[in-house]
Formats: structure tokens, C-alpha cells, sequence
């Protein structure tokens, strides 16, 4: 798609009735937003086609000049689609290019197009529809996360790894809850994406520049053509408000950040150290230099995704904050940042969902390091308060000793042996060997919410039915 060349001479068509000369060129620059907001076509014409069919509907234009300016849309439309539209930065925006088109294709009814509405009304559209597309956009995309970590969870319901606090060892958990976690988080994302669906689902259309119009417009009629639920209702706010666009960008930046907090366990895991994932090949890089290497460069990149996201959700904030009521030109600013983040955020689902779906889960290597770091520590704690009545705090102490001693003897505590714990406190029996399994310690943990098999599948058919 061509950019027209600058043309400083002639006045700007659409506005320039009382302007003798054209903008300087760095006005022009400066003012132009066609070079991203092209990317509202679809909307635009949209929302034009909605706005005619209302205008003749209401008998504000007449049938014939509705059904040429619909034909004339049309025609834009695919025009733009095959490539074969040429966009003028001269023309300012989408929309001025468009309704210039317009005019070239049917004449003198294109100048009716405009009745009863204006640039901030129409830019508050066709922002709001792309916005509204890009959340069910990526509802969809979270729903295709989850689904793949329940297929995860599922597989995995019994494979023991540690649970970490402090990213030591802490207890041990199945690695199917440690999947389930991640399924709460997107699915908290995705729950927030369809709150902002509701709280946009307002027509701007027909709040004009921003007092509202003479005309007799119908504004549900324009509305319900375009699929929102109603209009909004106070048409300064219309034309000023662009919270639809900030809580698309909090939304993708706590999803963001969930994304980044597994691209690191992913980036870890993969570490030849841990050995608890390998990536496919389709989801890592080789070095040029060290043939043994197998990069994580696509969780890398989903990490730093996060850092852009952020940047766009401050930027627009910053935008706003302290613009006077209603309409300024500032808020073209609001455009870049959001299809940034857009373009970002559903890369960043897309390569979590292929890594999380594609990596080899080394179960070996979760349950030898579950096993180690005195995981099952709480477990002999407890044992001690069930089986020997002793105060929590007591067993804690005494557990303490019996990891101690493991530690200075270079074992695992159910490598000690039962003189050695019955030394530390006299009430230990070889029962409790039982407990300082991990696979014991997994299965005891069935609190609600709890890590043991029985639990977690329980939560996995919970979000299966909600998925
Ligand atoms: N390109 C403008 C934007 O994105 C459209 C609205 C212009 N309105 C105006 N009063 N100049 O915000």
C-alpha cells in the first residue's frame, strides 16, 4: 500500500475551507496518524455503513444517496483488502482517506456521509470494535492456554517434583498441580478480558464531536446494527474516554506477567542443572558457537514481551491523565500502544501454548529432586504431632535436629536410620518411614485446593467443564 507524496500547496480538502495554504510539512508529519490508524479500516466502514443506513432509516438522507454510499464503502473495502488502495498522509487518517475516496468513487452523496457525526465519534468507534475483536481474540487464545495445561495436569496428575518457596525446595507437589496453578492465573486473565467486554459494549456513535447532535438520529438503531449491548450515555464522555483501551492494556499486562513468571520456570527447568523439561526443537535455538547447546529463546522473548506490554499501559496512562473534557488530539497517541501490546500479547499466548504443549516432561528427574532438600521435613513434623501427640512447635524442633543430622551424614532423612531418629526424640517408630516418601506426602495433602491426585483431579474436572 503507497503513501502519496507530501503536497504542502493546496489546502487540506476535508477541513481547508478556511485555511489558505497548506500544512507545513512537519505539521503534516506530526498530524498524521494514517501510517498506523489504516489498520481501523474494517471498523471504519463499518461503522459508515451503520451511520448511512441509520441516517436514510431516519429519512435524514434519501434512499438513493444510502445505496451509493453503501455501494461506494463497499468497494473501499475491497479496494483496501486486495492492496489496491493508495492512503494519503495529506488526508490525515483512515477516516478523512476513506470518505476522500468516497467522494472520487460516487460524487457529490459522500459529503452526506458526515452528516450527524463527527471525527470523535467515528475514531471512538472504530477504536472501541477493534478493541472489543482483539479481547475475544484473545479469550479464545487463553482458552487454548488452559486447555493445554489441563491436558498437561491430567497426564501428570501423580508425577511428584518439588514445590519451592524462595525457589528453595520447600514440600513436595505433583507437577499437575503446579499446571493447575497456572490454569487459576489465565483463567483469572480471561474472566478480567470478558469483564472488559462487558464494560465496553457501548455504542459512541452519534455523540458527534461531543454535545450530541440536532438530527434525529437513532443511536439503539446504530447500536444494535453494530453489535453493542446499548449507546452510551453522556456524549462528552464518548468522545473523551478511553478506558476500553487502558483495561485491554492492564489485562495484557497482568496476563504478561503471568506469561513472564512461566517463561522464567520454563527457562529454569530447561537448564541442564534442573533437567525437569526439555523444549522441542520447535520452541528452541541452537548457539553458533557451542553445538550442545538448546536455547529457550522463545520463553526468553515471551519474558521480555512483558517489559513492552508494561511500557504501553504507562504510556497510554500518562496520555490521558490530565487531558481537559472532551475530545484531544493527544488521544490519537492511544493507537500504537494498544496495537503493540495487542501484537505482542498474542505471540506471547501463542509460544506458551506450543512450548507448554510440545516440552518432554522428565519425570525421573522431578522425583529425584523432590526427593532431596529435606522436602518431606513438614511430613515428619506432623507425623510426630498425629502419632505422638507432641505440640507443633516441639516437632518442629525436633525435626530440626533429625535434619541435622541427615545433612551432616550426607543422606536423605529416610536414609536415617531408626536408632538415629529415636536418639533425637524416643517416641519415633519405623512407621514413619511411611510418611517421608514424597509419593506419601503428595497423597496426604488433600485440604481443598490441596496437591494430593485425588485433589487435583478434582479441580482439573472443575475447569474442564468451564472450558
Ligand atoms: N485521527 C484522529 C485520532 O485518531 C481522529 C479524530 C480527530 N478529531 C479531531 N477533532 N481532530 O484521534
Amino acid at each position: 500500500m503507497a503513501e502519496s507524496k507530501t503536497d504542502t500547496k493546496s489546502s487540506n480538502q476535508m477541513w481547508g475551507g478556511r485555511f489558505a495554504s497548506g500544512p507545513d510539512a512537519i505539521m503534516e508529519e506530526i498530524n498524521a496518524s494514517i501510517g498506523f490508524d489504516k489498520k481501523l479500516f474494517a471498523q471504519d466502514i463499518r461503522g459508515s455503513i451503520a451511520h448511512a443506513t441509520m441516517l436514510a432509516h431516519q429519512g435524514i438522507i434519501s434512499a438513493e444517496d444510502k445505496d451509493k454510499i453503501v455501494h461506494g464503502l463497499n468497494t473501499i473495502l475491497s479496494e483496501i483488502e486486495s492492496g489496491n488502495f493508495e492512503f494519503s498522509r495529506r488526508l490525515e487518517d483512515i477516516h478523512m482517506n476513506i470518505e476522500a475516496r468516497l467522494a472520487t468513487l460516487i460524487g457529490p452523496a459522500a459529503g452526506r456521509l458526515h452528516t450527524a457525526r463527527s471525527r470523535n465519534d467515528q475514531v471512538a468507534l472504530d477504536f472501541r470494535l477493534w478493541v472489543k475483536e482483539e479481547l475475544e481474540k484473545t479469550e479464545k487464545m487463553l482458552t487454548g492456554l488452559i486447555a493445554a495445561f489441563l491436558d498437561r495436569a491430567e497426564e501428570h496428575a501423580e508425577s511428584v517434583m518439588p514445590g519451592f518457596t524462595h525457589l528453595q525446595t520447600a514440600q513436595p507437589v505433583t507437577f499437575g498441580h503446579h499446571c493447575m496453578a497456572y490454569v487459576e492465573m489465565f483463567g483469572r486473565d480471561r474472566s478480567r478480558v470478558r469483564h472488559a467486554i462487558e464494560h465496553l459494549d457501548e455504542s459512541p456513535i452519534g455523540a458527534a464531536a461531543l454535545a450530541g447532535t440536532g438530527y434525529p438520529i437513532d443511536r439503539h438503531m446504530t447500536a444494535k446494527a453494530l453489535g453493542f449491548r446499548e449507546p452510551t450515555r453522556n456524549s462528552i464522555d464518548t468522545v473523551s474516554d478511553r478506558d476500553f483501551a487502558i483495561e485491554f492494556l492492564s489485562i495484557a499486562a497482568i496476563t504478561g506477567m503471568h506469561l513472564s513468571r512461566l517463561a522464567e520456570e520454563i527457562v529454569i527447568w530447561s537448564t541442564p542443572q534442573f533437567g525437569f523439561v526439555r523444549l522441542s526443537d520447535a520452541f528452541s535455538t541452537g548457539s553458533s558457537i557451542m553445538p550442545q547447546k538448546k536455547n529457550p529463546d522463545a520463553a526468553e522473548l515471551v519474558r521480555a514481551k512483558t517489559g513492552r506490554i508494561n511500557g504501553s499501559l504507562v504510556a497510554l496512562l500518562t496520555i490521558m491523565k490530565g487531558l481537559p473534557l472532551a475530545y484531544s488530539k493527544d488521544m490519537q497517541e492511544d493507537k500504537e500502544q494498544v496495537f503493540d501490546a495487542a501484537e505482542s500479547l498474542e505471540l506471547a499466548i501463542a509460544a506458551m501454548t506450543g512450548m507448554v504443549r510440545d516440552m518432554t516432561v522428565n519425570t525421573a528427574r522431578m522425583k529425584a529432586a523432590a526427593g532431596s532438600g529435606f522436602s518431606t521435613a513438614t511430613d515428619l513434623a506432623d507425623w510426630l504431632v498425629r502419632e505422638a501427640g507432641l505440640p507443633f512447635r516441639d516437632a518442629h524442633h525436633v525435626t530440626g535436629r533429625a535434619v541435622a543430622l541427615a545433612e551432616s551424614k550426607g543422606c536423605d532423612l529416610a536414609e536415617l536410620p531408626l536408632s538415629d531418629l529415636q536418639a533425637i526424640h524416643s517416641s519415633i517408630t519405623d512407621k514413619v518411614y511411611d510418611v517421608l516418601t514424597v509419593e506419601a506426602s503428595v497423597a496426604s495433602r488433600k485440604s481443598f485446593g490441596g496437591t494430593a491426585p485425588s485433589e487435583v483431579r478434582k479441580q482439573i474436572a472443575f475447569w474442564r467443564a468451564r472450558n
